[in-house]
């Protein structure tokens, strides 16, 4: 099953991905349960590691060997140097990052259970996402993917028909900051998306059976649909079908950033060129090494890892062709 698109502009622009939303510090606290209304639970500082949803998609696009680059907005505090210095290290090109004089950079609190899963709390400051005037839309016409976030729609809105207008591909995460905002809202942006990416949050704004969900995204834009599930795995559909991957079994330490890794991954194979379903394989064996350790991008594999693991795994995978192909929407 191939991708319904061919990869943009291969080889001819400066930048595989750029993603264009959230830079941050998370600050990670064990708890023995995840605390419930009007409950206190005691915590054990774990540590501070940068992340931000977007800007960990370009680091593991990075560290699978794509060029990337990110555009957000830092302050000129402690955790704006850690912020940028964690997407230097793995060779993300920051010279699309505007500092504020004098901002606080944008931070969360992410509570860890015993199981590895998480409760995230997003301290939004002044400097949590870019604004339209640190952009320059010009910088899409060498950029292959630009990938998005929604929580700030009339701004994700403007850059997707911005990037498309350039020959970018456009490629948004539908998480829960951005079905917030509802589906007559989000219709525009959705019709300037090429690849969105939902979790369980994002696809209930369509529907609550995840194949469902994707069909219907399917119809307001989007060329492929990717909906991530968890310790279930992923459905992926395009117009040629729907495939099913299992998540891989091994240990799960913090589950953070697991979709922001799958995505960086699955960008890349489309980038490359691979089918749906090899793109889902690599895409779950990459998130599957992600979530090994505490911080969303402390156990990262290179291409050569992540190749060797998606290729010597059984994976459980479905594949329902879909007979006629799909009609234009
Ligand atoms: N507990 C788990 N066990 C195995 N694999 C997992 C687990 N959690 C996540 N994954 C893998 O990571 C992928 C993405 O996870 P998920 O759907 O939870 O993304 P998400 O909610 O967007 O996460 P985040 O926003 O923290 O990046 C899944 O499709 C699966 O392959
Ligand atoms: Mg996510």
């Amino acid at each position: 099953m191939s991708f319904p698109m061919q990869s943009a502009a291969a080889g001819s622009r400066r930048w595989d991905v750029v993603g264009v939303g959230d830079i941050d510090v998370d600050m990670f606290l064990q708890v023995p349960v995840l605390a419930g209304r009007d409950e206190k639970v005691p915590a054990l500082l774990l540590g501070e590691h940068p992340g931000g949803m977007i800007a960990n998609v370009t680091c593991a696009a990075s560290a699978l060997g794509g060029a990337t680059a990110m555009i957000g907005l830092v302050g000129d505090d402690e955790y704006g140097a850690a912020a940028v210095a964690g997407l230097r290290e793995f060779g993300v090109d920051t010279s699309l990052v505007t500092v504020v004089n004098g901002g606080r950079t944008f931070y969360c609190v992410i509570m860890l259970d015993s199981s590895g899963e998480k409760a995230l709390t997003a301290v939004m400051t002044d400097c949590a996402w870019p604004r339209q005037e640190d952009i320059d839309p010009d910088w899409f016409s060498n950029t292959r993917v630009v990938h998005l976030g929604g929580d700030y729609v009339d701004l994700a809105t403007w850059v997707s028909q911005e990037a498309k207008a350039r020959g970018a591909l456009v490629s948004l995460d539908l998480e829960a900051s951005t079905a917030i905002h509802g589906l007559p809202r989000l219709r525009p942006l959705l019709a300037s998306t090429d690849v969105l990416f939902m979790n369980h949050a994002g696809h209930h704004l369509f529907d609550r059976d995840p194949a469902t969900a994707a069909e219907i995204a399917l119809a307001t834009g989007p060329q492929v649909v990717v909906v991530t599930r968890g310790a279930t795995g992923v459905l992926a559909s395009s117009g040629e079908g729907v495939v099913r991957v299992d998540a891989l079994p091994g240990p799960v330490i913090d589950t953070t950033g697991a979709g922001d890794s799958f995505i960086g991954a699955f960008l890349m194979q489309l980038l490359s060129g691979r089918p749906l379903d090899d793109a889902c394989r690599y895409a779950v064996a990459v998130a599957s090494l992600s979530i090994r350790s505490i911080g969303s991008r402390t156990s990262l594999p290179d291409h050569e890892t992540a190749s060797g693991l998606a290729g010597e795994t059984t994976f459980t995978l479905t594949l329902e062709e879909t007979d006629e192909p799909r009609p234009p929407s």
